[in-house]
């Protein structure tokens, strides 16, 4: 008797993290359904997996940032009940600050970044409640804990990504849902390049597989929210202690007493 394969939907699987990841589930035996723009690079890379590992891997061609074709990625989530794993990993950063913004640049970014991550989601997830089972994985970045950082908006959609899922996991973890926001450090990937920077001016820039890999370590110890190049995990536990720690503080019927006259 043969089992089904589960089914995974990647986006931004035809290079860098993405691609990475249909490797590796490929390898863990999940069959594929690979989304980006580019056509020829998913058909060469859903070839090979096919080839390497039995996968049988689909192909949906999709610009995230066109509604038409984020519509018919939302259609393939809601109704194919073989999908048991949404890796939500498209995304892109824009260079650029607010002194000289390009305004477009930045709607685009967010259609990316934050609508479509948010629309996807919003696809699968009544299909994986009614199912008790099913499994997000979001890319973030750890620049959604530094806003410092000199990237334009790109934090901030990060930031979204990550608070997010976080709340995602609070709301459906209890009903068998479960959700991990990754976030990569620099990473070597294309998306440098893309975005007018060179990965060769940065220090402590790691190699594609080891982000992945690490991050599926994450996956599988159910973590909320995993970071692989931080060293130190207490130093996330700390931050996210101190934060919670806050939250019994914040419903008061008087502003704080240095706030007032
Ligand atoms: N690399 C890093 O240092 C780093 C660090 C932190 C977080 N991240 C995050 O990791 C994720 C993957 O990035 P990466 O580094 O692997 O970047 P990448 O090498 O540039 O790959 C980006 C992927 O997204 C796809 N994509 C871009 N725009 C798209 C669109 N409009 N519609 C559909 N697909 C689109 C690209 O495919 P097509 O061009 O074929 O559409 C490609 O497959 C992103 O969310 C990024 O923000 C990366």
């Amino acid at each position: 008797m043969t089992t089904a394969r589960p089914l995974a939907l990647v986006t931004g699987a035809s290079t860098g993290i993405g691609a990475v990841y249909a490797d590796r589930l490929a390898r863990r035996g999940f069959d594929l359904v690979l989304v980006a723009r580019d056509g020829n690079r998913l058909a060469d890379l859903a070839a090979r997996l096919k080839s390497e590992t039995g996968a049988a891997v689909d192909i949906l061609r999709a610009d995230l940032t066109v509604a038409a074709d984020l519509a018919r990625v939302e259609a393939r989530l809601r109704d194919d009940p073989s999908i048991a794993l949404l890796v939500n990993n498209a995304g892109a950063a824009v260079p650029g600050g607010f002194e000289a913004p390009d305004l477009d640049a930045f709607e685009r970014l967010i259609r990316l970044n934050v609508t479509a991550v948010t629309r996807l989601i919003g696809a699968v997830v009544p299909r994986f409640v009614a199912a008790g089972a099913g499994a997000i994985v979001n890319i973030a970045s750890v620049v959604a804990l530094a806003p410092e950082f000199p990237l334009g908006i790109y934090g901030a959609t990060k930031a979204y990504v990550l608070a997010l899922s976080q709340s995602l996991q609070t709301e459906l973890g209890p009903k068998g849902v479960y959700v991990q926001a990754v976030l990569p450090a620099a990473t070597r990937t294309e998306i440098w390049e893309r975005s007018g920077r060179s990965v060769d001016d940065l220090a402590g820039v790691m190699e594609v597989g080891d982000l992945v890999d690490a991050a599926l370590v994450g996956f599988d110890r159910h973590e909320t929210v995993t970071i692989p190049p931080l060293p130190d995990e207490g130093q996330w536990q700390a931050f996210n202690a101190a934060r919670l720690a806050m939250l019994p503080n914040f419903a008061q019927s008087q502003p704080a007493a240095r706030y007032r006259g």
